[in-house]
Protein backbone atom coordinates (compact mmCIF):
# COMPACT_ATOMS: atom_id res chain seq x y z
CA UNK A 1 0.00 0.00 0.00
CA UNK A 2 1.18 3.49 -0.65
CA UNK A 3 1.50 5.90 2.02
CA UNK A 4 1.39 8.85 0.07
CA UNK A 5 3.82 11.24 2.29
CA UNK A 6 4.42 14.95 1.00
CA UNK A 7 6.89 16.50 3.17
CA UNK A 8 6.70 20.92 2.66
CA UNK A 9 9.98 22.27 2.42
CA UNK A 10 10.49 26.32 3.15
CA UNK A 11 12.52 27.83 0.07
CA UNK A 12 15.50 29.41 0.54
CA UNK A 13 18.19 28.51 3.08
CA UNK A 14 16.12 26.03 5.03
CA UNK A 15 15.74 24.12 1.93
CA UNK A 16 19.16 24.46 1.11
CA UNK A 17 20.06 22.54 4.51
CA UNK A 18 17.24 20.46 4.22
CA UNK A 19 18.23 18.54 1.34
CA UNK A 20 21.52 16.91 2.86
CA UNK A 21 19.51 15.85 6.09
CA UNK A 22 16.48 14.19 3.64
CA UNK A 23 19.76 12.42 1.91
CA UNK A 24 21.10 11.02 4.78
CA UNK A 25 17.50 9.28 5.21
CA UNK A 26 17.24 8.24 2.08
CA UNK A 27 15.46 10.84 0.07
CA UNK A 28 16.77 12.52 -3.33
CA UNK A 29 14.37 14.51 -5.13
CA UNK A 30 13.67 12.83 -8.29
CA UNK A 31 15.31 15.99 -10.52
CA UNK A 32 17.73 19.24 -9.13
CA UNK A 33 15.65 21.44 -7.20
CA UNK A 34 17.00 24.65 -8.55
CA UNK A 35 16.94 23.60 -12.20
CA UNK A 36 12.93 23.48 -12.24
CA UNK A 37 10.13 25.33 -11.72
CA UNK A 38 7.80 22.69 -10.23
CA UNK A 39 6.58 23.16 -6.78
CA UNK A 40 5.53 19.45 -6.18
CA UNK A 41 8.50 17.07 -6.99
CA UNK A 42 8.57 13.78 -7.00
CA UNK A 43 11.57 11.98 -4.59
CA UNK A 44 13.62 8.51 -5.22
CA UNK A 45 11.51 7.22 -2.54
CA UNK A 46 7.95 6.28 -4.08
CA UNK A 47 5.60 7.26 -1.31
CA UNK A 48 7.33 10.46 -0.64
CA UNK A 49 6.96 13.96 -2.34
CA UNK A 50 8.15 17.23 -1.55
CA UNK A 51 6.30 20.75 -1.76
CA UNK A 52 8.77 23.86 -1.77
CA UNK A 53 6.70 26.93 -0.30
CA UNK A 54 7.42 30.05 1.85
CA UNK A 55 8.30 29.39 5.04
CA UNK A 56 4.68 31.47 6.05
CA UNK A 57 2.90 29.06 4.69
CA UNK A 58 4.20 25.92 5.79
CA UNK A 59 2.57 25.71 9.10
CA UNK A 60 -0.49 26.21 7.06
CA UNK A 61 -0.09 23.28 4.77
CA UNK A 62 0.57 20.86 7.43
CA UNK A 63 -1.85 21.94 9.60
CA UNK A 64 -4.54 21.48 7.03
CA UNK A 65 -3.46 17.98 6.24
CA UNK A 66 -2.21 19.22 2.38
CA UNK A 67 1.60 17.87 3.73
CA UNK A 68 1.77 15.53 6.51
CA UNK A 69 5.36 17.19 7.36
CA UNK A 70 7.16 20.23 7.20
CA UNK A 71 10.39 21.88 7.70
CA UNK A 72 10.05 25.06 8.82
CA UNK A 73 12.46 27.96 11.01
CA UNK A 74 10.99 28.45 14.56
CA UNK A 75 10.26 32.53 13.99
CA UNK A 76 7.65 31.04 11.75
CA UNK A 77 5.92 28.89 14.25
CA UNK A 78 6.31 31.60 17.10
CA UNK A 79 4.91 34.44 13.89
CA UNK A 80 2.08 32.89 13.18
CA UNK A 81 1.41 29.76 15.75
CA UNK A 82 1.62 26.26 15.59
CA UNK A 83 -1.67 25.24 17.15
CA UNK A 84 -2.74 22.27 15.37
CA UNK A 85 0.61 21.06 15.12
CA UNK A 86 2.92 18.44 16.45
CA UNK A 87 6.55 19.75 16.49
CA UNK A 88 8.76 16.55 16.32
CA UNK A 89 11.94 17.50 16.24
CA UNK A 90 14.82 20.64 16.30
CA UNK A 91 16.96 19.79 13.18
CA UNK A 92 19.58 22.04 13.94
CA UNK A 93 20.23 23.59 10.64
CA UNK A 94 19.58 26.99 9.49
CA UNK A 95 20.45 28.04 12.82
CA UNK A 96 20.23 31.81 13.39
CA UNK A 97 19.17 34.78 16.01
CA UNK A 98 16.04 37.09 15.90
CA UNK A 99 17.77 39.96 16.99
CA UNK A 100 16.93 44.19 17.60
CA UNK A 101 19.39 46.03 15.20
CA UNK A 102 20.15 49.28 14.39
CA UNK A 103 22.25 52.77 13.52
CA UNK A 104 25.20 52.94 16.40
CA UNK A 105 24.61 55.83 18.83
CA UNK A 106 21.36 56.53 16.69
CA UNK A 107 18.42 55.34 19.44
CA UNK A 108 17.16 57.14 22.19
CA UNK A 109 15.89 55.40 25.72
CA UNK A 110 13.63 57.68 25.73
CA UNK A 111 10.11 58.40 23.97
CA UNK A 112 7.81 55.92 21.78
CA UNK A 113 10.53 53.35 19.54
CA UNK A 114 9.70 52.85 15.91
CA UNK A 115 10.49 49.63 14.95
CA UNK A 116 10.38 47.85 11.28
CA UNK A 117 9.63 43.90 11.04
CA UNK A 118 8.08 41.73 9.41
CA UNK A 119 7.76 39.41 13.15
CA UNK A 120 4.91 41.77 14.31
CA UNK A 121 3.88 39.80 17.06
CA UNK A 122 6.99 38.66 18.48
CA UNK A 123 8.17 41.90 18.58
CA UNK A 124 4.93 43.38 20.26
CA UNK A 125 5.78 40.51 22.90
CA UNK A 126 9.59 40.85 23.38
CA UNK A 127 9.05 45.12 23.80
CA UNK A 128 5.88 44.56 25.67
CA UNK A 129 7.60 42.58 28.63
CA UNK A 130 10.24 45.04 28.99
CA UNK A 131 7.51 47.90 29.40
CA UNK A 132 9.11 49.86 26.48
CA UNK A 133 6.33 51.56 23.83
CA UNK A 134 6.83 50.80 20.36
CA UNK A 135 4.96 52.28 17.04
CA UNK A 136 5.85 48.93 14.61
CA UNK A 137 6.20 49.31 11.25
CA UNK A 138 5.36 46.24 8.86
CA UNK A 139 8.01 45.20 6.43
CA UNK A 140 8.22 42.06 4.17
CA UNK A 141 12.00 42.36 3.47
CA UNK A 142 14.95 44.30 3.34
CA UNK A 143 14.16 45.61 6.77
CA UNK A 144 17.91 46.72 7.11
CA UNK A 145 17.19 50.31 4.73
CA UNK A 146 14.56 51.21 7.39
CA UNK A 147 16.89 52.97 9.54
CA UNK A 148 18.89 54.33 6.92
CA UNK A 149 15.94 55.93 5.36
CA UNK A 150 14.64 57.01 9.02
CA UNK A 151 11.57 54.70 8.60
CA UNK A 152 12.39 53.11 11.58
CA UNK A 153 14.69 53.55 14.74
CA UNK A 154 15.21 50.01 15.18
CA UNK A 155 14.57 46.57 13.13
CA UNK A 156 13.56 43.25 14.23
CA UNK A 157 15.26 40.68 12.16
CA UNK A 158 17.11 37.34 11.31
CA UNK A 159 20.78 37.64 12.10
CA UNK A 160 23.09 34.71 10.62
CA UNK A 161 26.62 35.95 9.90
CA UNK A 162 25.89 39.74 10.49
CA UNK A 163 27.42 40.44 6.90
CA UNK A 164 23.77 42.57 5.78
CA UNK A 165 23.78 44.12 8.86
CA UNK A 166 27.45 45.50 8.60
CA UNK A 167 26.84 46.12 5.06
CA UNK A 168 24.61 48.37 5.97
CA UNK A 169 26.29 50.13 8.53
CA UNK A 170 24.21 48.45 11.28
CA UNK A 171 25.30 46.53 14.72
CA UNK A 172 23.09 43.80 16.48
CA UNK A 173 21.68 45.18 19.90
CA UNK A 174 19.92 42.52 22.00
CA UNK A 175 19.03 39.14 21.08
CA UNK A 176 15.33 38.28 20.95
CA UNK A 177 15.49 34.77 20.44
CA UNK A 178 18.16 31.50 19.06
CA UNK A 179 16.17 30.37 15.96
CA UNK A 180 16.84 27.10 14.07
CA UNK A 181 14.66 24.80 11.55
CA UNK A 182 11.72 22.85 13.29
CA UNK A 183 9.99 19.30 12.12
CA UNK A 184 6.75 19.87 12.10
CA UNK A 185 3.71 17.22 11.69
CA UNK A 186 -0.05 16.84 10.79
CA UNK A 187 -1.68 15.12 13.82
CA UNK A 188 -4.02 13.21 12.08
CA UNK A 189 -1.07 12.14 10.17
CA UNK A 190 0.71 10.48 12.74
CA UNK A 191 -2.40 8.42 14.00
CA UNK A 192 -3.00 7.33 10.47
CA UNK A 193 0.27 6.65 8.42
CA UNK A 194 2.24 5.84 12.21
CA UNK A 195 4.06 2.60 11.05
CA UNK A 196 6.32 5.02 8.07
CA UNK A 197 5.92 8.15 9.44
CA UNK A 198 7.41 7.43 12.66
CA UNK A 199 10.76 5.58 11.14
CA UNK A 200 11.31 8.51 8.54
CA UNK A 201 10.79 11.06 11.67
CA UNK A 202 13.40 9.31 13.37
CA UNK A 203 15.66 9.27 10.94
CA UNK A 204 15.66 12.81 10.27
CA UNK A 205 15.41 13.89 13.98
CA UNK A 206 18.52 11.81 14.91
CA UNK A 207 20.65 12.94 12.23
CA UNK A 208 21.53 16.18 13.47
C1 LIG B 1 17.75 37.19 6.00
C2 LIG B 1 17.53 38.25 7.06
C3 LIG B 1 18.70 39.18 6.87
C4 LIG B 1 19.80 38.24 6.38
C5 LIG B 1 20.71 37.91 7.53
O1 LIG B 1 17.26 37.68 4.82
O2 LIG B 1 16.28 38.88 6.88
O3 LIG B 1 18.43 40.17 5.91
O4 LIG B 1 19.17 37.03 5.93
O5 LIG B 1 21.77 37.08 7.11
P1 LIG B 1 23.28 37.50 7.43
O6 LIG B 1 23.37 37.88 8.87
O7 LIG B 1 24.08 36.25 7.12
O8 LIG B 1 23.66 38.64 6.52
P2 LIG B 1 16.95 36.75 3.58
O9 LIG B 1 18.14 36.69 2.69
O10 LIG B 1 16.43 35.43 4.04
O11 LIG B 1 15.83 37.58 2.81
P3 LIG B 1 14.55 38.38 3.36
O12 LIG B 1 14.95 39.82 3.38
O13 LIG B 1 13.50 38.08 2.35
O14 LIG B 1 14.18 37.87 4.72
Amino acid sequence: MKNNIVLALTKGRILRESLPLLADAGVEPAEPIDATRKLLLATNHEDIKLAILRGADVPTYVKYGAADLGIVGKDVLLEYGSEGLYEAADLGIACCRLMTAGIPNRVSNVGTLRVATKFVNITREYFGKKGKQIDIVKLYGALELAPLMDLADVIVDLVDTGDTLRANGLIPFEEILPISSRLIVNKASIRQKTPFLLPFIDSLAKLN
